[in-house]
């Protein structure tokens, strides 16, 4: 699809990973011309197909200076950051360094260049463990590890630019990303892996051992972890409602974004032998050090008022999308 020449630019910081990718994709069709910002340490330059690549980190200042000289975006959606639990755990240090600082960064050069509006992807993550209630918006944020925290500090930065320097912020806090591009165009591509549907699929495939299912001592009906996942591109579709909430001056808001079912590890495999037809290879292993027993998502407000309709999002739909996603070989077939 080709873009008008006039089409407005939206800076999008990590727009070679997973989520960012599918973002650009929505953008494009928009009418919106996506600029990624990405240092590749995670994403790939391949998963760039929808408007040019910045390559820098956000920790360079300078490069995001002249990302808006040069681009002078309308918006930014802010999706670069590290987000492994387990990772963040163990190395606390580099995700309060690389997620704040270069959220801060970011922020300032925004501010600097006189542009207002940030969708920021944040995560349920920030809740932490609440025994298994329906976590909504007014949900006490006390998170578990240093993933979660971090992404609440930068909850915190925007709130405070919002009064000193009239920033407007969408928050986006996601549950469980699943699923890919329909067209196949882009997917989830992660290389270390560390995602349940990803790992589950790979090894239905037959191209890695058997899935080790992290803990099957939990408070919840089968022992195993429960999440609500929602389809990645319902999840950008909100994102686009969010730059058009703020285009059109709304107050800056927060906004859940899952689909209000949780499922446990153990019918996430299930469905997975029947969306496939492969029978998923596991055992069971330790807990996973910073998981919750169960997150599950009160999405009422996205649907209420950004009129966010998810279409994709049974679990199903998203197995399926994935695994054709993944008979594409992804970015390295
Ligand atoms: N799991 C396994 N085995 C695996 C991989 C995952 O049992 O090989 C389990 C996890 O322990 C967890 C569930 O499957 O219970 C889902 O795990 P994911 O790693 O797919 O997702 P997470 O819930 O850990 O993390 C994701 C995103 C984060 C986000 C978080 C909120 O990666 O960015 O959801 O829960 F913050």
């Amino acid at each position: 699809m080709s873009l008008a020449m006039d089409a407005p630019n939206v800076l999008v910081t990590g727009g070679a990973g997973y989520i960012g990718s599918h973002a650009c994709k929505v953008l494009s069709q928009a009418g919106y011309r996506p600029v990624t910002f990405d240092n590749l340490s995670t994403g790939w330059a391949a998963a760039v197909k929808f408007g040019p690549l910045v390559q820098a980190d956000l920790l360079d200042r300078a490069a995001i200076d002249a990302a808006f000289a040069q681009y002078s975006p309308v918006a930014v959606m802010h999706f670069a950051a590290l987000s492994q639990v387990g990772e963040a755990s163990r190395d606390p240090g580099l995700y309060w360094r690389n997620n704040v600082g270069g959220a801060l960064n970011l922020i300032e050069a925004m501010v600097a260049a006189g542009c207002r509006d940030m969708i920021f992807s944040s995560t349920c993550a920030t809740y932490g463990d609440h025994d298994g209630v329906v976590l909504d918006e007014q949900t006490p944020q006390l998170p578990l590890n240093a993933y979660g925290a971090s992404k609440r500090a930068i909850e915190d930065i925007l709130r405070d630019f919002g009064k000193s320097h009239a920033l407007n912020s969408v928050i986006f806090r996601y549950f469980n990303v699943a699923g890919a591009d329909p067209d196949a165009e882009v997917g989830e591509w992660h290389r270390p892996e560390t995602h349940l549907i990803p790992i589950m699929i790979e090894a239905a495939a037959g191209t890695r051992d058997a899935l080790v299912i992290n803990g099957n001592d939990y408070p919840t009906h089968d022992g195993t972890c429960i999440r609500d996942y929602v389809h990645v591109m319902d999840l950008v579709q909100a994102h686009v409602l969010g730059l058009e909430w703020l285009r059109a001056g709304k107050q800056s808001r927060v906004f859940n974004l899952g689909t209000g079912v949780g499922f446990s590890v153990a019918e996430v495999i299930r469905q997975c032998r029947a969306g496939t037809g492969h029978r998923v290879p596991h055992s069971f292993g330790p807990r996973r050090e910073g998981d919750a027993a169960a997150l599950v998502s009160g999405s009422r407000r996205a649907i209420e008022e950004l009129g966010w309709v998810p279409k994709r999002s049974s679990l199903k739909q998203m197995i399926e999308d994935a695994w054709r996603w993944h008979q594409t070989g992804g970015y390295s077939g």
